[in-house]
């Protein structure tokens, strides 16, 4: 197996069937601009230009340049109909400015980190492949993991755990990590797992005792929660009216963000652009998917129309 299909493998994007039915309420073959803000491995926006047809273009973003290169192979038969950008979503607005793709005709989102982000040791995301402690998306910006552990305060970290993570251990882990640090062996996802495993006492069956720290970390070093906020605040101005956005989330904290940014878009006193939720109930796999890609157990699909 090669580097490219391990990553395939390790790759099957989640929801394609319902993300599509949301996308295009005219069916197949219907043409149109759309934005993958999370263009990731190239698997949604794929099904996306196959789904729109040979008149339909792709804006693919992602703040990682190593999934940006993977998507540019993967959408090599695309090509003339798909622009890729590096840029974090937040930004979202001035990019497809820029390419004159205002009014768009779709968007979606789906958050989280990509496969081969997890899997490479070297990128610092995993408990379980010891690596630097870095945990950025866009390598080529910003603070890694282990400069915010240097420079944030107990209270600060125990602060990010909980609210982050919803660790209910988190007042114990940052004083241990804080301990730790001071001793200098804080150096690898490794050293910082075992922390995590010392800190806490007893076990969870099947889920590692470091995961939540690792979200918390995670979202606070790439700034999730805010770079969602941002681009909902810009999504609705792009579309077209009758234009569709669908958001793809994997935990709670950033489902909550979609959800109540939804409704207040959706509300008849919301001045500026409005949408319809077309979502009631959130999306969540079919049983099937669930056995087949575990990734996808924990997916919640929302999606919503631009109004006139
Ligand atoms: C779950 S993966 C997307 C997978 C993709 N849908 C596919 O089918 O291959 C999430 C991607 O979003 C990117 N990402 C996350 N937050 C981002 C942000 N704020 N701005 C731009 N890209 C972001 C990550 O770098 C990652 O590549």
């Amino acid at each position: 197996m090669t580097v490219s299909d391990e990553v395939v493998a390790g790759h099957e994007p989640v929801l394609v069937d319902e993300m599509l039915g949301l996308l295009f309420p005219g069916g197949v073959g219907v043409g149109g601009t759309f934005c993958d803000a999370t263009v990731g491995l190239g698997g949604h926006a794929k099904a996306i230009l196959d789904h729109a047809g040979p008149s339909g273009r792709l804006i693919g973003i992602d703040r990682d340049q190593d999934a940006l290169a993977f998507a540019r192979g993967v959408l090599e038969p695309y090509a003339p109909r798909v622009t890729l950008v590096h840029a974090p979503f937040s930004r979202v607005r001035s990019v497809l400015e820029a390419l004159g793709a205002i009014p768009l005709d779709g968007f979606l989102v789906d958050l989280g980190v990509s496969s081969p982000q997890l899997d490479r040791a070297e990128r610092g995301f995993s408990f379980q492949r010891s690596g630097p402690l870095d945990m950025r998306m866009d390598q080529s910006a910003g603070e890694t993991a282990a400069d915010l552990l240097d420079r944030i305060s107990q209270s600060e970290l125990e602060r990010i755990l909980r609210d982050y993570g919803e660790e209910r251990f988190a007042g114990r882990i940052a004083r241990h990590i804080v301990e730790e640090r001071v001793r200098g062996t804080l150096d690898s996802t490794g050293a910082l797992a075992a922390i995590v495993a010392r800190a806490v006492p007893g076990r969870e069956r099947h889920k590692n005792p470091a995961t939540r720290t690792f979200q918390a970390l995670r979202i606070a070093v790439n700034r999730e929660l805010d770079e969602l906020d941002t681009f909902l605040d810009q999504a609705a101005e792009c579309l077209r009216p009758g234009g569709r956005l669908c958001v793809i989330a994997f935990h709670s904290l950033e489902d909550r963000i979609v959800k109540r940014r939804f409704r207040a878009l959706a509300d008849p006193a919301t001045r500026g652009p409005r949408l319809r939720i077309l979502t009631k109930r959130i999306v969540v796999a079919s049983d099937q998917e669930q056995a087949r890609n575990p990734r996808s157990r924990s997916a919640k699909l929302r999606a919503a129309e631009k109004l006139e």
